[in-house]
């Protein structure tokens, strides 16, 4: 089957290599002429765990193609995607600009039937907007159906999410269109739900919201843990042993961050109260989420008194581990607030280090090449991103070349009974009754 995608980002980028490698005919559309050339060369824009050998394999296999012309796009899918950008506005609502322009595009090329797919994140009802602007900008009498087919792929292992994914949602509201995005995804083994396309649109910002929640309700019950000295571990254990609730996405933290969920549930907020239905438990989940970070800075600054000139290792900057993403990062939002009270933070990133370089808080902060160099010297550790290797760290040389054994660890990493048996003061998440231990 011949498949178009416009807009090479993560979403569209993993989606066509994925058809290709189940046998599709891909071409990928992108107006970046830089990244069109990179990636013709055989080179990926961004770490993700096996896309870069995906893409390679499926272009020499001429399964995979790229190019800036949508022309070229939208004569050869029978299915076009879009994947552009859905970049949040200061109101938190949705800038769809990108997708409007490019149903406008496609709609000038357009001679003969397509099925034209929302991939991107998007408000309900924008299925409804694309569908007037084709019909608006395309040449009389052309025939096209539009579907939304949202995406739940997950950085760090969207390869992953898509080959085997927990399900397959394509809204539509024609049974020619559905037939042929079931061709479209006959050769992956997933349960399909066929929907109408606002309820497409919803379930992923419905989906996402709820992750969220799940996040910002574990984290509530931390707060409660440290007051009440219990751990949110075996708490959040116990719940999720429920299998109503399970334990995924119930690992107390710094909280949420990412190019999704912090846009998707603003924007959830957004039309939820354009369509004169507030969410107002979605504002609860977001101010839960900022309060986390503040509880941790503000237990930095109370257990070291004054951080103006002190040495902080900070260990993780990307958003979350297996990514080098460092977009909307509350690793990167704890940096900026330490070097903002003045103290010298030498950070480590086992991926992300070269896209925080690229960050205006690269002028305030020190780079070191490995967590252990980061540590040296140092008068506290602070966990901001979960990545394996800082679980597996060496305690005891650890030890030996920090300056003071204090450990901020903002994510759970490290058994706090370990931790204190080299000599550490630890502070967890949640961990009331485990920091209170000497
Ligand atoms: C998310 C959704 O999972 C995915 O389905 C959707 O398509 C895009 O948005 P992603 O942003 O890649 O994917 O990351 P995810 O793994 O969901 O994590 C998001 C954030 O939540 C990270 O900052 C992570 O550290 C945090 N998180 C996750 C927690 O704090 N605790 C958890 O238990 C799980």
């Amino acid at each position: 089957m011949k498949i178009t995608i416009i807009g090479s980002g993560y979403v569209g980028l993993t989606t066509g290599a994925c058809f290709a490698e189940v046998g599709h005919h891909v071409v990928c559309v992108d107006n970046d002429a830089r990244k069109v050339e990179t990636l013709v060369a055989g080179q990926i824009p961004i770490y993700e765990p096996g896309l870069e050998s995906l893409v390679k394999k499926n272009v020499a296999s001429r399964r995979l193609s790229f190019t800036t012309s949508t022309e070229e796009g939208v004569n050869h899918g029978e299915v076009l995607f879009i994947a552009v950008p859905t970049p949040p506005q200061p109101d938190g609502s949705v800038d769809l600009s990108f997708i409007e322009k490019v149903a406008r595009e496609i709609a000038q090329y357009l001679d003969s039937y397509r099925v034209i797919v929302d991939k991107s994140t998007v408000p309900v009802k924008t299925g409804e907007r694309v569908t007037q602007t084709i019909r608006r900008y395309a040449k009389p009498g052309v025939e096209f159906d539009v579907v939304s087919n949202p995406e739940f792929l997950r950085e760090g292992s969207a390869v992953e999410d898509l080959m085997k994914p927990d399900r397959i949602v394509i809204g539509g509201n024609s049974d020619r269109a559905l037939a042929i995005m079931q061709k479209a995804y006959e050769p992956f083994v997933a349960p399909v739900l066929v929907t109408d396309i606002n309820s497409a649109e919803l379930i992923k910002h419905a989906a996402n919201s709820f992750l969220a929640l799940k996040i910002s309700y574990i984290n509530a019950i931390s707060e409660i843990c440290e007051a009440a000295g219990a751990d949110v571990q075996k708490v959040a254990d116990g719940i999720g042993m429920d299998k109503r609730i399970g334990r995924s996405f119930l690992s107390a933290g710094l909280g949420y961050g990412g190019s999704c969920f912090p846009k998707d549930i603003a924007a959830f907020i957004a039309i939820s109260e354009q369509l004169g239905v507030p969410f107002n438990l979605l504002k609860e989940v977001q101010s839960i989420n900022q309060r986390q970070i503040d509880r941790f800075v503000a237990l930095i600054r109370e257990a070291l008194w004054v951080l103006k000139e002190k040495k902080l290792a900070v260990w993780g900057l990307s958003f979350k581990p297996n990514t080098d993403d460092v977009r909307s990062s509350v690793a990167i939002s704890l940096v900026e607030q330490l070097a903002a009270e003045g103290a010298d933070v030498l950070a480590f990133d086992p991926k992300g280090m070269e896209k925080a370089k690229q960050l205006p808080v690269a002028s305030q902060i020190r780079f070191a090449d490995s967590a252990l160099e980061a540590a040296t010297g140092a008068e506290a550790l602070i966990i901001a991103t979960e990545w394996p290797e800082f679980a597996s760290v060496d305690l005891a040389a650890l030890r030996d070349v920090m300056r003071t054994p204090l450990i901020f660890d903002g994510r759970n990493l490290i058994d706090p009974v370990a931790a204190a048996s080299f000599g550490f003061q630890y502070r967890g998440i949640g961990r009331g009754i485990l920091s209170e231990r000497p």
